[in-house]
């Protein structure tokens, strides 16, 4: 059982601007993500989406308040300890990050090389069921610049599934993509999602309409978190803020079960 739930408390983080003014990314925020569920975390450019993701990963430092994963507090702990706890995320940033010099095969078995003692067959059988699952089979020897934009964020995708992450995190994972495209991957994610059971976190400048991508949005502002059970919920809040962000970012009323 999947029990990679994640909690925020009091979790404070903020950066000294030029001019010697405070920034506040994070002013004591507390939420949850839950285990084995997708939670979105939405939010305006520069609020803090990316820095929240770098703070559960532990490649940035809290100021203050306590992240804790599967009920251990990642906050303090260095060094090695580090490095095992990163291995047990996956994560597909913006741009996938493939090697342009590496094939499709190779960008996707290089974890396995790299972290694990498989054999060459062991890694082919895994790698080539991936990309079987992932619809990239016949393009396995296609390096990243003969790939669709869809393409490469799968590719990316199969890679980061490869050490069977128990979190994933996604950092605006369909930025330049059509909106075809974009439903398309956020689809994959939520049939992914399902069939492997990880923790997911997907971060986004708006809220992806896709039908039963969320268990949870979560909107970040102004150094604050407001937490939704659902994409819908959101747009019943009476908060100014929250209303003018779904204003700008759902357009006209929005219901996930309306939406195929
Ligand atoms: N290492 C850093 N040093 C100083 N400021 C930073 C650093 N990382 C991020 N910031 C600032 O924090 C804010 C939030 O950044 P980020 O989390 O990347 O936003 P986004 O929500 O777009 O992902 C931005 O204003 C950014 O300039
Ligand atoms: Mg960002």
């Amino acid at each position: 059982m999947n029990n990679n739930s994640i909690e925020f408390i009091k979790v404070e983080k903020s950066f000294v601007r030029d001019d010697g003014s405070r920034q506040v990314i994070l002013d004591k925020v507390n939420f949850s993500i839950p285990a084995g569920k997708t939670t979105v975390i939405a939010g305006e450019s520069g609020t803090g989406k990316s820095v929240t993701l770098k703070l559960i990963l532990g490649l940035m430092r809290a100021d203050g308040g306590q992240i804790l994963v599967a009920g251990n507090d990642i906050t303090q702990i260095r060094g090695r300890k580090l490095k095992e706890y990163r291995m047990r995320f996956g994560v597909l940033f913006q741009g996938a990050a493939l090697f342009d010099s590496m094939t499709v095969y190779e960008n996707v078995a290089l974890p396995l090389r790299e972290r694990t003692k498989k054999t060459d067959s062991e890694i082919k059988n895994q790698v080539l069921a991936s990309l079987e699952q992932l619809e990239l089979l016949g393009h396995e020897h296609k390096y990243p610049a003969q790939l669709s934009g869809g393409m490469k964020k799968r590719a990316g995708l199969a890679r980061a599934l490869q050490l069977e992450p128990e979190i994933m995190l996604f950092d605006e994972p369909t930025t330049g993509l059509d909106p075809v495209m974009t439903h398309e991957i956020y689809q994959l994610f939520a049939q992914t999602q399902k069939e492997v059971g990880f923790t997911s976190i997907i971060v986004s400048h708006d809220i992806p309409k896709v039908f039963n991508l969320a268990d949870q949005v979560i909107v970040l502002n102004k150094g604050k978190m407001d937490v939704f059970p659902s994409p819908e919920a959101i747009q019943w809040s009476q908060k100014p803020h929250i209303k003018a962000f779904v204003k700008t970012t759902m357009g006209e009323i929005y219901q996930s079960h309306l939406v195929e």
